[in-house]
Order: structure tokens, then C-alpha cells, then sequence
């Protein structure tokens, strides 16, 4: 086996040799000849030359191969009591009649399909049905309130969306039509048709004319063929949270993708054909798009796909629960999950009740692994725990402890190593390199390997100002941290607007859009503190007009509650303060960084360029009220 350095090398020093080595592990109706096209830089494009269909490689090809009866996908569904287990056989069938279905009501190559689903098979059905036939899907996740389900309809303009009549909180059936209904209304796009899924638990009235039933329209479709697609073209949309109110559009492409995916699931996961991963995230996020659904099936291995929480749901057994059942290899999901189950079950007992001798691996992405959830976890189930750093832009991870090559002895805090095909660098503000150890801007030297995104929907200027414009020749991956003596990586925040609350990406930016729009609001600030549970949360402070007399405490609940009408309840703003002003530099600038330093309970230094240092005195109080967890950060 060669070691670590030596695959990391043969990427970087022959990177047209290493992906189409890797493209070797795909179905292709045309093979690439090239691996790396970059005639268009810093646009840069793979297997330019290359056709194939991402649908038949994950389904198809493994029926072909005789993997038919093997379980592909294995529902398990705590909150709704279901476990139903598809195999490649059922689950190919059930994606060709829905890929039939979405062609009768005219999608085609190239066509958007927007999904709005709950965590159920059908969700993962209508993805690869997109697929098969070439349509571009774009998944909004269900927590996102109708506005921003709008905001994306209006962005991809699809020809139909895709979704359930609820779905299911824990105790609470949220229904999810009329959402779907109003975000319909809001948008200016309007699509062809809606596809419904009615659940038992909460079933909605069809609008006519527009709705179509799931399970009649299955019934009459004709199931439809995998469709050959360019390596380049786009396979789907995902948005995601940037500085402002308006999401950015990632795009992914088809070969790019399946190649990295695929080449991902031994060598960062060592998870092969047969075996099983349990990514316990929601099909809405990157993680979901790439380990619950694509790479998994890539590499012909059982995925589970998870309705519940980590806690409460009944249990905080329940994640042990289903790597006992359902014999899981590796464990896929996001540090607050397993800062809640600590939080309920700080002993771990319920881990006693549960056959955990197959689970191999734990690996934790979405935010900064704290230590200490490390050092728990690791002596709880006494296997490795692999942090590892990625985004929804990159699709796959960028830095790991690649366990599949080669373990590296772990430094609690560090992601570890970049994986092959990473070119990670720290800089400064003048794009210098830094000496080891210290912090600075983390970035990626151009092309990013395969999987990465190629560009923003319909919006190439947006793509190369928010991501290469700011240090030539790299991509500005939006984190602060450094690079250690040995190689390793830390990755410490983001250096922009963008937070992470449960391992759920939002915009501070965007929150503050829907406070300013309150009519009692002058200006306002919203920023991310540290939470013992869920990372960081968002804290609003607000300065109201001139002459406003009306209770700050019902102001203050009406933003609350207005911030969960616009963006939803995933944005988890549950605290606005009303406050005399907002500390700003001399130029105007408000001191965002500074309040959070002094709500993390920081010894923050005051900023020589401050306005006016009452106002920032005045507001501490307000800002230390009630702040947890820094120190455990
Ligand atoms: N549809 C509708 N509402 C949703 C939703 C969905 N798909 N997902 C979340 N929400 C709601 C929640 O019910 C909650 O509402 P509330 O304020 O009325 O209680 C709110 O959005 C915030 O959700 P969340 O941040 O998930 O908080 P929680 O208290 O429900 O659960 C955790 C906290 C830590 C247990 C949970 O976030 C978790 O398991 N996260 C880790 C896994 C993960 O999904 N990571 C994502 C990327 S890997
Ligand atoms: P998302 O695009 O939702 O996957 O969020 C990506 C962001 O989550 C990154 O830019 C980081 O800020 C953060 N993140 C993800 N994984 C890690 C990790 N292992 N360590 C530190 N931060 C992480």
C-alpha cells in the first residue's frame, strides 16, 4: 500500500495521471482522454471530454453487476416508527418510474427540478430520477421557511418541484405544503407543476391544476432510461449561506464529482462495495447530497438514511441503535450531534444496550471538532474519530486523517492532513505565506480537484469575486486558521459573515437583512456566540427609530419571530436585544468582531480605530448576558 505522501504526491506532481486513474473507477459511455481542462482559467474544468450518466453508476451498474438483492438504501425512521431496507434492485425501479414521471410532465435534460423533502426514501428517489434523466436538482432544505425556499425557486427557475405534504420534528409534524404554497406565490418564477408526496402523518389538500399526487402519478408512469450527460455538465444546485441575504447557487458537475466521490469513499471513508455508512445529516446539506446519497451508492455500499435526531427521538441511544441493526461500518455526522448525546447520556450508557463491535469509524465535519467532544467520543467508542474540513462549495473533503491511505497520529483540534488533489495554503492580508503556527487566511491553490465547484448558477462574476478575486491564483475557502510544524492543519472560524449554528451554514448578513426590515429598526447587528451545544448560535442587537415607544420586549419578540417567518427555525435566533447604539469604528463600521470576542467572554483588546468607547462599555453587559461554552471551544 503506498503511504500517505506518496498518493498526496503522485496528485499534486502528475494530477492528469492521478484523476484518470481514478476516473477509472466510473461507468463512462465515452471515456475522458483528458483529465484537466483549464483553456478557460481560473475556470477550470474535468474530464471535459468525457460523457456518462451519475444515475447508472450509482444504480444501474451495481443491478448489472449482480448486486440487485444487496440493500442499497435502508430507511429507519424513529418518528414515524418505519425501517423499510430498498435494495439496488427496488431502489433502481422506483427511481426509473419516478424519472418517468417527471419526464411525462415534460423535465428534461438540463431542466431544474427544486426539492423540498423531508428525510424519506422519495427524497433520495427524486434526486437520482434527476439524474438519470439529466435534470439539474436543486434540494432546499425543510427547516428554511417559504421566503428563502422562494428566493431559490426565483434563482433556479424550475419546471417542477418535489415535495412532501409534512415532515416530522421529533414530536411535531410541520407541514410542509403550505409552505411550499406561499414560497410559490412569493417567487416570480412560477413552476410547471408540483409533485406531491401525502405522508400519513399530516396528509395536504392538492391544489388543483398544479399538484400531482407521488403515488398516482408512480402508478401510471412509464419507467424512463439513464441519459448520457457531458462530464461538465451540471448535476445539481445547492445554495448556500454567503454574506448577504442571497445564497450562492454551487454548481456541480457530473464527472468531476462521481470521480471524487467515489475515489473518496476508500481512501478518506474505507468504507467499499457492501458495506455500510450511516451519514447522519439531512439530504438538504452537502454532507447529505454526497454521503448520504451519491458516494455511498457510487461505490455500491448500503447507506442509511436517518428521520430522527440524535437525542430525544426517543433516545440518545438511537445512533447506536442503528449502527447495531443495520451493521454500520462508518459514522458519519456532525460534532453537536454528539454534543447533545453527551449533554443527555454523559456516561454513555446507552452505547452498553447496542452490539457496537462493527463500527469502525466515527468521522465528525460541519463546524471546529472542540477537544473536548474529541476526547469523548474517542473514549466512548474507542475507535478512530476522524475530524475532517470541507464545504458545500468543495462537494468532498479538503483536509482529513485519511485513514483509507493511511492513519495519522491525531492532534485533537486538527483536521489533520490535506487529502490528495488539496493544495491548502495559509496566507496573509497581502496573500504572503505564513511561518508555521500562525493564523491567517486559508486558501486553495488553483484548480481545486474534481467535485469542486465550477462556478455559481448563472452567475460567473458572483463566482470569481467571492471566491478567486481576492489572492490570484487561489480559492478563498472563507476560514481562518494555520498550518503546525507538522503539517497539520487547524481551522480555526470563518473570517467572514458566515456562521455555523448545529452544524447548519447561515448568514449573519442575511439575518440582519430581515431585522433592518422591521419598521421600528434603525440599525442593527447580528452575531454568532459560542454555544456549548450548538456551536455558536446567532445574537441580534438593535438600535430602534427615534420616537419609537413601543415595549422593546415586544419588539424584540416580533424580530424573533420574524426571523423564523423569513429564514426558519433552523436559523435558531432566539435572542435580540434592544439596545442605546451599536459600537463602530470611526468610519462607521460596526464592530462585529469585537462584540462576539467580548460575548465568547475573550479578553477582547478594544480597537484603536473605536468610535466611541462608552458605547462599547455600555453594551457589555448585554453582550456577556447569558454567553456559554467559549471556553470549551
Ligand atoms: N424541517 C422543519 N424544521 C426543522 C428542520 C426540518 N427539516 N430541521 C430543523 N428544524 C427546526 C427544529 O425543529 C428547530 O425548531 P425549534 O426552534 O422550534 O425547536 C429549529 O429548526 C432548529 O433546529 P436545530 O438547530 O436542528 O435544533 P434542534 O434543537 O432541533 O436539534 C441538534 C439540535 C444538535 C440535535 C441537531 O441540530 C442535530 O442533530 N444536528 C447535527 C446533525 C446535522 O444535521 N448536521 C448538519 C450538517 S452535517
Ligand atoms: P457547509 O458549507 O455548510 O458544509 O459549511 C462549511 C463550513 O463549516 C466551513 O467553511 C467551516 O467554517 C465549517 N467546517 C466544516 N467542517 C469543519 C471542520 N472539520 N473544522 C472546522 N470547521 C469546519
Amino acid at each position: 500500500m503506498p503511504s500517505y505522501e506518496e498518493v498526496f504526491r503522485a496528485s499534486t506532481e502528475d494530477p492528469e495521471g492521478f484523476w484518470l486513474t481514478a476516473a477509472g473507477a466510473i461507468d463512462w459511455d465515452t471515456p475522458p482522454t483528458r483529465a484537466l481542462d483549464s483553456s478557460r482559467a481560473p475556470f477550470h474544468r474535468w474530464f471535459p471530454d468525457g460523457e456518462l450518466n451519475v444515475c447508472h453508476n450509482a444504480l444501474d451498474r451495481h443491478v448489472a453487476a449482480g448486486r440487485g438483492a444487496q440493500p442499497a438504501l435502508v430507511y429507519d425512521s424513529p418518528v414515524t416508527d418505519t425501517k423499510r431496507t430498498y435494495t439496488y434492485e427496488e431502489l433502481t425501479d422506483q427511481v426509473a418510474t419516478f424519472a418517468g414521471v417527471l419526464a411525462g410532465l415534460g423535465v428534461g435534460r438540463g431542466d431544474r427540478v427544486v426539492l423540498y423533502m423531508p428525510m424519506v426514501p422519495e427524497a433520495v428517489v427524486a434526486m437520482l430520477a434527476c439524474a438519470r434523466i439529466g435534470a439539474v436538482h436543486s434540494v432546499v432544505f425543510g427547516g428554511f421557511a417559504a421566503n428563502e425556499l422562494a428566493v431559490r425557486i426565483d434563482d433556479a427557475a424550475p419546471k417542477v418541484v418535489v415535495s412532501a405534504s409534512c415532515g416530522v420534528e421529533g414530536a411535531r409534524v410541520v407541514p410542509y405544503k403550505p409552505l411550499l404554497d406561499r414560497a410559490v406565490d412569493l417567487a416570480q418564477h412560477k413552476p410547471d407543476a408540483c409533485v406531491i408526496l401525502q405522508r400519513p402523518e399530516g396528509p395536504a389538500e392538492l391544489t388543483q391544476g398544479r399538484d400531482v399526487d407521488w403515488a398516482e402519478a408512480m402508478r401510471e408512469a412509464r419507467p424512463a432510461d439513464c441519459v448520457s450527460m457531458a462530464a461538465t455538465d451540471p448535476l445539481y444546485i445547492l445554495y448556500t449561506s454567503g454574506t448577504t441575504g442571497k445564497p450562492k447557487g454551487v454548481v456541480r458537475d457530473c464527472g468531476g464529482y462521481a470521480v471524487a466521490l467515489r475515489w473518496s469513499m476508500e481512501a478518506v471513508y474505507d468504507v467499499g462495495p457492501g458495506e455500510t455508512m450511516f451519514t447522519a445529516s439531512d439530504v438538504g446539506w452537502v454532507v447529505g447530497h454526497s454521503y448520504i446519497v451519491y458516494a455511498p451508492l457510487l461505490a455500491g455500499a448500503t447507506t442509511v438514511l436517518y428521520e430522527g435526531k440524535p437525542v430525544g427521538t426517543p433516545d440518545a441511544g438511537q445512533f447506536w441503535r442503528v449502527a447495531a441493526e443495520h451493521g454500520v461500518k462508518t459514522l458519519f455526522t456532525a460534532p453537536t450531534a454528539f454534543r447533545a448525546i453527551k449533554k443527555v447520556d454523559p456516561e454513555g450508557e446507552f452505547t452498553r444496550a447496542y452490539d457496537l463491535t462493527g463500527l469502525a469509524y466515527l468521522f465528525l465535519a460541519g463546524e471546529r471538532l472542540d477537544p473536548e467532544t474529541y476526547h469523548w467520543a474517542s473514549e466512548l467508542l474507542g475507535i478512530p474519530v476522524i475530524d475532517h474540513w470541507w464545504q458545500t462549495e468543495t462537494g468532498w473533503p479538503i483536509v482529513a486523517n485519511p485513514v483509507g491511505i493511511e492513519a495519522a497520529p491525531v492532534k485533537a483540534g486538527s483536521p489533520t492532513f490535506p487529502l490528495p488533489g488539496w493544495d491548502v495554503r495559509v496566507v496573509n492580508g497581502d496573500g504572503k505565506p505564513v511561518p508555521p503556527g500562525e493564523d491567517g487566511a486559508i486558501v486553495v491553490r488553483l484548480p481545486m480537484p474534481p467535485g469542486s465547484l465550477p462556478t455559481l448558477w448563472n452567475d460567473d462574476e458572483r463566482f470569481v469575486s467571492s471566491y478567486l478575486s481576492a489572492f490570484d491564483g487561489y480559492y478563498l475557502t472563507g476560514d481562518g486558521g494555520h498550518v503546525d510544524e507538522d503539517g497539520y492543519v487547524f481551522v480555526m472560524g470563518r473570517t467572514d459573515d458566515v456562521i455555523n449554528v448545529a452544524g447548519h451554514r447561515l448568514s449573519t448578513g442575511g439575518m440582519e437583512e430581515v431585522l433592518a426590515s422591521h419598521p421600528d429598526v434603525a440599525e442593527c447587528a447580528v452575531i454568532g456566540v459560542a454555544d456549548s451545544l450548538k456551536g455558536q448560535v446567532p445574537r441580534g442587537l438593535v438600535v430602534l427609530k427615534a420616537g419609537v415607544s413601543t415595549d422593546p420586549a415586544v419588539i424584540e419578540a416580533e424580530l424573533v419571530q420574524l426571523v423564523r417567518d423569513r429564514i426558519g427555525a433552523v436559523a435558531s435566533l432566539k435572542e435580540v436585544a434592544v439596545v442605546a447604539a451599536l459600537p463602530k469604528t470611526r468610519s462607521g463600521k460596526i464592530l462585529r468582531r469585537t462584540m462576539r470576542g467580548i460575548a465568547d467572554g475573550l479578553d477582547e483588546p478594544v480597537p484603536s480605530t473605536v468610535d466611541d468607547v462608552a458605547v462599547l462599555d455600555a453594551l457589555r453587559p448585554v453582550l456577556t448576558r447569558g454567553s456559554a461554552g467559549a471556553a470549551e471551544q
